[in-house]
């Protein structure tokens, strides 16, 4: 019995010992998190070739003023706003890279300087410059912002504005938090986060270097939508969007619109299948049919942007809807897991049936 209690006690200490001990690796494991998370703010910021040219072309230095060169060339009027200190530059230039390569892979540390950014997607090649083009700032060729091209700074002017599809004021951080789950297959990084607030000191520095007004809406911010009512309504057609596909896109995109990526690097980005968009975004036909016509239209195909006319743009997305893609939060497991199969399955089976179509065209008398 005396024995039995004796032992008893030190089971028990080395029992709270160990939970102690658990706790204080935890503590000690956050507190060298936080240490390398303090020297990546105070870092010096390698710039994605991207970046390099259009920060330095906006002039963005650490000064007590902010004058734009753009505002002065294309405006022709002079613009000075408040400047940036060092450690504002350096958050706006991680925001740049963070937009133009979101998953690191032209980063010399990787992921990690992105703010391990890979933790909050699926896909292995995603990037924001996918949709928000030239780093969310594209240009026309007499150096204008396009319209309906998902411009960041002018979204960032409206900050906490209207959303036209859910009716819900959003700040610039929640939206941005929903590219992560849905155009991105992902998952939602805290607001707080440094992954978010590097992302809006870039849009506020493009706001700034476009001479873009707080609160005011600019043509280029969002996509432009294409409603039915906006073609000549002979309803929006599986059949021609395919054959417009392969005619004007397929050779970027792929055969299959599951893109292209050369030597770890994206060329096209998917349209579809597993590294592509969720059936939540608005991307996605199903969910939003009048936003991907705008895309498409506005900024597709590249190189001859504005070349197509609205029912193609209507055809083609309704087309690319129907590919297999993953599924989001609202559809559910069952969709998930039939989604999952198509991906695996469709892809064969499509290359298979193109085969026997074109023995069958080479050999029309058989
Ligand atoms: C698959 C395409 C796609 C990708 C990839 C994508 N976005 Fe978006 N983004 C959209 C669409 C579509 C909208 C909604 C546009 C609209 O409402 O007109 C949007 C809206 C936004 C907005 C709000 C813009 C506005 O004016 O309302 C922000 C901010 C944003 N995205 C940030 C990001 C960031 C940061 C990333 C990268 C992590 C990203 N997006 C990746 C398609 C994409
Ligand atoms: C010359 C090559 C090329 C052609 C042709 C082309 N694209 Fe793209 N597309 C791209 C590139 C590159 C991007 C990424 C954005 C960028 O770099 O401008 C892109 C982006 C996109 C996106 C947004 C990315 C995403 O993940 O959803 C869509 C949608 C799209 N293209 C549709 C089309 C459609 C539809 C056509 C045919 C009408 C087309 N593209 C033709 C090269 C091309």
């Amino acid at each position: 019995m005396e024995a039995k209690s004796v032992s008893a006690v030190p089971a028990k200490l080395m029992k709270i010992a160990l939970i102690v001990g658990a706790l204080c690796g935890l503590y000690l494991m956050a507190l060298s998190s936080h240490a390398e998370r303090d020297q990546l703010r105070k870092a010096s910021v390698d710039l994605t070739p991207n970046c390099k040219a259009k920060l330095e072309g906006y002039g963005l230095v650490a000064a007590e003023h902010y004058r734009s060169p753009y505002v002065q060339a294309v405006n022709g009027v002079d613009s000075t706003v408040r400047g940036y200190s060092e450690q504002d530059v350096r958050s706006i230039q991680r925001g740049c890279n963070i937009v133009d390569d979101l998953q690191g892979q032209l980063a010399k540390r990787g992921a990690r300087e992105r703010w391990n950014a890979d933790r909050f997607v699926r896909g292995t090649y995603t990037t924001c410059i996918h949709c928000h083009q030239s780093g969310g700032d594209k240009h026309d060729t007499a150096g204008k912002p396009v319209s309906g091209s998902n411009n960041l700074g002018a979204s960032w002017v409206m900050a906490d504005m209207y959303d036209r599809f859910s009716g819900l004021i959003m700040s610039h951080e929640l939206r941005q938090m929903q590219c992560y789950i849905n155009a991105s297959n992902g998952f939602k990084p805290n607001s707080a986060d440094d992954l978010i607030r590097d992302v809006t000191a870039y849009s506020r520095f493009l706001s700034a270097a476009l001479d873009q007004k707080m609160g005011q809406r600019y043509a280029e911010q969002g996509l432009d939508e294409i409603p039915f009512s906006a073609t000549r309504r002979r309803g929006d057609d599986y059949v021609r969007g395919a054959h417009v596909y392969r005619e004007k896109c397929a050779n970027c995109h792929g055969p299959q619109a599951l893109g292209m990526v050369v030597q770890g690097k994206v060329l096209y980005p998917a349209l579809a299948g597993p590294q592509s968009f969720t059936m939540d975004s608005r991307m996605y036909f199903g969910t939003l049919n009048s936003l991907m016509p705008g895309f498409i239209c506005r900024n597709m195909p590249l190189g001859a942007e504005g070349s197509l006319d609205n029912q193609d743009c209507r055809d083609i997305a309704y087309y690319l809807g129907t590919l297999p893609r993953p599924a989001g939060d609202r559809q559910g497991p069952l969709v998930a897991a039939w989604q999952q199969v198509m991906m695996g399955v469709m892809p064969p089976l499509t290359r298979y049936a193109e085969s026997l179509g074109r023995n069958h065209t080479e050999h029309p008398g058989d």
